[in-house]
């Protein structure tokens, strides 16, 4: 069955690393791709971020395929907001899954770390939090001013990115969950994280479940990256870390995410999710044929892969290793190629 994706290059390096992703798909096939305009340019064109069936169009899809928004032209971010912010909301695409695997131990910047130490899966909540919007400014521009921005938990988002991790754990024979939070601090809010983390460990006795507060697990994931095989954390915390992720993986670059909704899999609902490197539109490098494509394209296979296309998943993740291990990549993880020469080195391979 050909899937009907729809792609939104989005704004900066977005264009670029979409192409490449857009190359791997057509070339393994299956795929039917719907490019939309959404971005800074479109909406300073425009005065519209998205139309008024936007939402509705994107659920038309099988999935979605996404660059990355934010353009110094757009301060309040209100287009990324409305597509980005807003998909994730809209769509209830509530797992925010964000796998950190090093594909190459020379591309990992901690001294004597391997593959083996720098392999997890980050599930970061995705549809409340701080991300909520609920807040506002009090006699702005003043002296006077107040700012306030509530962060909002709610059990039935708690709970279920909470019992998704568990469950991505035992399917994966994974044994070890991690929640991070701070509760420590956020004595209100993060106490219902606490709640529903000792309530669904329970259900659990063959994970081992452990608990960090956010900032030492910032500290381990520098120290000793290899105790960790799934992490969950609210939206705010899950945005930082994996940051820290790509990172570990050689760079922003080769970090790939997927914004689901479990009924995402073809024949389970009707819930497109939307696919995404985890980097942003890095404004200095557009235009210059020098971002890398991988997270990009690690994510257009993440889709195919929880389309039940796994085996096409697998030929281009391979595609990938190949490429990254005879160093035909970019030059943030030490190659020398152009974007556009770094996918045709993954494409050669495929
Ligand atoms: P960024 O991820 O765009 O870039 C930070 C740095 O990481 C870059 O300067 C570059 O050194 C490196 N980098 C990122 N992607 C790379 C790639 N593919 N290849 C090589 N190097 C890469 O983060 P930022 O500079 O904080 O944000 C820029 C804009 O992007 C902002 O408007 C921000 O809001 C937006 N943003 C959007 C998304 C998204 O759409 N999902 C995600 C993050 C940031
Ligand atoms: C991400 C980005 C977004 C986020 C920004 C652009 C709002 O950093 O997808 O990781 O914070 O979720
Ligand atoms: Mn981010």
């Amino acid at each position: 069955m050909t899937l009907r994706i729809a792609v939104i290059p989005g704004d900066g390096i977005g264009p670029e690393v979409i192409e490449q992703a857009t190359r791997v798909l057509t070339r393994v096939g299956g795929v039917d791709l719907h490019p939309l305009p959404w971005s800074a340019d479109h909406y300073l064109k425009t005065g519209e971020t998205l139309p008024p069936d936007g939402y509705d169009l994107l659920r038309s899809f099988d999935a979605i395929l996404l660059g990355a928004l934010g353009d110094p032209r757009v301060p309040d971010n209100r287009h990324a907001r409305d597509v980005l912010l807003g998909t994730r909301v809209e769509l209830d695409l509530y797992v925010n899954y964000r796998p950190v695997r090093l594909l190459d131990d020379r591309l990992c910047p901690l001294k004597h770390r391997t593959r083996a130490d720098v392999d997890f899966a980050v599930f970061r909540e995705n549809t409340e939090g701080v991300y909520v919007g609920v807040g506002g400014r009090f006699k702005p521009g003043t002296p006077d001013e107040i700012a306030v921005q509530e962060e909002v938990n709610t059990f039935k988002g708690v709970n279920r990115i909470v019992r998704h991790a568990f469950e991505f754990a035992r399917a994966h024979g994974l044994r070890r969950v991690c929640m991070a939070d701070k509760s420590n601090a956020m004595t209100h809010g993060h106490a219902l994280w606490q709640r529903v983390f000792a309530e669904v460990t329970q259900e659990y006795p063959r994970i081992e479940a452990t608990h960090l507060y956010i900032d030492a697990l910032a500290m381990f994931l520098v120290q000793n990256p290899g105790q960790f095989q799934v992490i969950v954390t609210n939206n705010l915390f899950g945005d930082i870390v994996t940051d820290v992720g790509g990172a570990l993986q050689g760079g922003l670059g080769m970090a790939a995410s997927g914004n689901i909704h479990p009924s995402t899999s073809l024949g389970a609902g009707p819930r497109p999710g939307m696919f995404e490197p985890v980097h942003g539109s890095a404004p200095p490098l557009a235009g210059k044929n020098v971002a890398n494509p991988i997270g990009a394209i690690l994510s257009a296979a993440l889709m195919l892969e929880t389309l039940g296309r796994g085996d096409d998943a697998r030929r281009i993740e391979r595609a990938v290793e190949g490429a990254v291990q005879a160093g035909e990549v970019t030059r943030d993880v030490g190659g020398a190629l152009g974007t556009r020469e770094a996918g045709d080195a993954i494409l050669k391979r495929l």
